[in-house]
Parts: C-alpha cells; structure tokens; sequence
C-alpha cells in the first residue's frame, strides 16, 4: 500500500512586502517540501485583520503574497496554495478551540505582548487568541509539520498545548504540529542594522524586501553596520558583524565567506570590500524574484484561478477533518 504523505501546513501574512527573512525562514523550506509531502500553503489575510484593520490594501498586498509565494518556486499544482478567509471551516474551529484556550497564556504569548504595546488602542480579542487561529490554520489539515521561522516557534508550542487538550478531552483526532526547518534549527535572519531581525513593517531601511530594486539592495547593503575591524587576530565577532557573515552565508559562494572569514582573522578585513561583495550577491539573488513577481501580478487571470484551485483543495481537506471534529466533540445529535 502506497504510504500516506506526511502533512504540511504554513502561511504569511498579507502585511507588507516579503523580504529574505521570509524567504529564508519560510519560503525557502515550502518549495523544498513541496515534493516530499502534501502542502497546504496560505495567504493569512485574518490574521493581518488583528493589525491592519484597514483593508484598502489588502487585496493588493493579498495579490503580491500570492505572486511572491509563486516566484519564489512553489508550483500550486503540486500544493495547495490558497487565501485563510475562503476556508469558513477555519472560523469554526477556531471557535471551537478558543474554548479550550486560557486567557492567561494567550495574556503571557510574546507576540501578544509586542502587539499590544505598539497598538496601546486597539489591543483587540483577536490579537488575544492569535496563536488560536494560527493554531486553526494548522489543524485544518491536521498537519504535523509546519515550516516557519524562529519567531514563531512560541506560537507552535502553543498549538501543541492546544492538541494535546483537544485530543485528551475529545479523542485523538490531530497529530502534534511542530516548527520545521531543513538545517537543525529554526532560522532568525538578521536586518542590517546590527539590532533585531529583518521584518515586513519594522527596520524597513535595514530589511532587504524581494521587490528591492538593485540600487535600494546596494544602497542598504553599504549601510549595513560595521567597525574598524579587529586588532586582534582571531577575536570574536561582534554581533553586527557575526550578522553581516550571516547574510553572506545565505546567498554567497562558500569560497567567498572563507576569504572573508579568514581575513576577519588575520585582521585584514576592509568592510567595503565585503559590502560590495555582499550587495552584488544580493542583486544577483533578488532582481530575478522580483522581476518574476511583476511578471506574475501581470496575470490577475492566472492568481484568479491560483486561487479557486488552492481553496478547492484546502475545503476537500478541511471538510473531512471537521466531519471528525464534530462527530468527536459530541455536536452530532442524529
Ligand atoms: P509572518 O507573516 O510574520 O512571516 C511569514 C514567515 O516568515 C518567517 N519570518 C522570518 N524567518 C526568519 N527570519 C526573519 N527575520 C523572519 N521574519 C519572518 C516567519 O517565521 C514565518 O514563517 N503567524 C504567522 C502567519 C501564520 C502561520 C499560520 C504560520 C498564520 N497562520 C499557520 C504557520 C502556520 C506570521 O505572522 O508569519
């Protein structure tokens, strides 16, 4: 009997331009999975709702995530690849676990936290019970792993309590979801500026975005923050520039980093030298996504039926499991 694929779930929100940490801590993984397993991939518009509750541009941003998805090499004929909100199934099992989550750790979630200091007046139940909805996507398709980066990992430990208070009460119906990464562990890419991560609304002049043109790449590159350099052979790097190493070994020959690296330890490093260096790899890396992005976002016919074709598959998938999740909660009276 042909064994059953193992299932994968993920998605971005519709916030803003996707840079290289979504790229390397997420989209990355999803098109190498793409062949191993069944995929479901998604566009979290909902989500975006906690924090953006203007929708004058969301349709725009939903489009682009769509396209940047594509672009970057995922085939939405061998995945499922769709928008949250055309699931409804999501909505009813959010609401269903949301009775299984505890204000007091949905109140502790770092997420939560940040949120609500940078939106004092809006501190929404929605951006409460996030890591619920987040866990609702997941579960849908009771996926086990689910490729993400870093930041989210808080958000996975929290769909495992979850499960796990499921299944205890209810019967097993889901498998324990867990953050994925191909390498062994789960990646933090790190913006330009020595301080914090690349990110979609935050450090935008220190955040490397898939629709960067070349000049904006070299711009940001050689401002990235560095120092004299070391006096001392075979110091320790500093944060910033263990960071700027970091971002080489993404997109950089092994050869290069090596030179750099050793240079770093013979006190000979000139900084400029390895920014030119890094903004070319950049611009070599960046300018063909970005230039099939626009490529794509040309064809609303084709992200159109992308779309229907990703929801059919998502709703054949969330039907059977809610099916069971009703049959297990007791909410079948015939
Ligand atoms: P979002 O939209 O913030 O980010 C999308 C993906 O990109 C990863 N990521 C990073 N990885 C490495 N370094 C960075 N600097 C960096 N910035 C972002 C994120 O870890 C994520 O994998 N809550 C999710 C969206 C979501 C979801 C889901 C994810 C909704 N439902 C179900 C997985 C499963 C989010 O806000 O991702």
């Amino acid at each position: 009997m042909k064994k059953q694929k193992e299932i994968v779930m993920s998605g971005i929100r519709p916030t803003g331009f996707l840079h290289l940490g979504n790229y390397f801590g997420a989209l990355q993984n999803y098109v190498r999975m793409q062949d191993e397993y069944q995929c479901f991939f998604m566009v979290a518009d909902l989500h975006s709702l906690t924090t953006h509750p203007d929708t004058k541009e969301l349709k725009e941003n939903v489009l682009r995530v769509l396209a940047e998805n594509i672009a970057c090499g995922l085939n939405p004929e061998k995945v499922a690849l769709y928008c949250q909100s055309h699931i409804y199934e999501t909505s009813e099992l959010y609401l269903y676990l949301n009775m299984l989550a505890y204000k007091g750790e949905l109140e502790k979630t770092t997420t939560f936290k940040e949120k609500a200091r940078l939106q004092p007046d809006n501190i929404n139940a929605g951006l409460l019970t996030y890591p619920v909805l987040q866990t609702a996507d997941i579960i849908l398709h009771r996926a086990s792993l689910v490729p993400v980066g870093k930041d989210q990992e808080q958000h996975l430990e929290m769909a495992r309590n979850f499960v796990n208070r499921f299944n205890h009460r209810y019967g097993e119906v889901f498998p324990e979801p867990k953050a994925f990464n191909y390498g062994s562990e789960l990646i933090k890419v790190p913006s330009l500026d020595g301080a914090g991560k690349m990110s979609k609304s935050e450090n935008q002049y220190a955040t490397l975005y898939l629709a960067d043109d070349d000049e904006a790449i070299r711009k940001k590159v050689m401002k990235a923050k560095t120092d004299n350099g070391p006096v001392i052979p075979n110091s320790p790097k500093p944060e910033y520039i263990e960071n700027i190493f970091l971002l080489m070994r993404l997109v950089c020959d092994d050869s290069i980093v090596q030179k750099f690296d050793q240079e770093y330890n013979n006190c000979k490093i000139r900084y400029g030298d390895l920014k030119k260096q890094l903004a070319e790899d950049m611009v070599k890396f960046i300018s063909p996504i970005r230039e099939k992005v626009n490529e794509i976002l040309g064809n609303n016919k084709y992200l159109q039926q992308v779309m229907e074709q990703g929801a059919e598959k998502a709703r054949k998938s969330a039907k059977t499991t809610m099916e069971l999740v009703r049959q297990a909660i007791g909410l079948k009276y015939f």
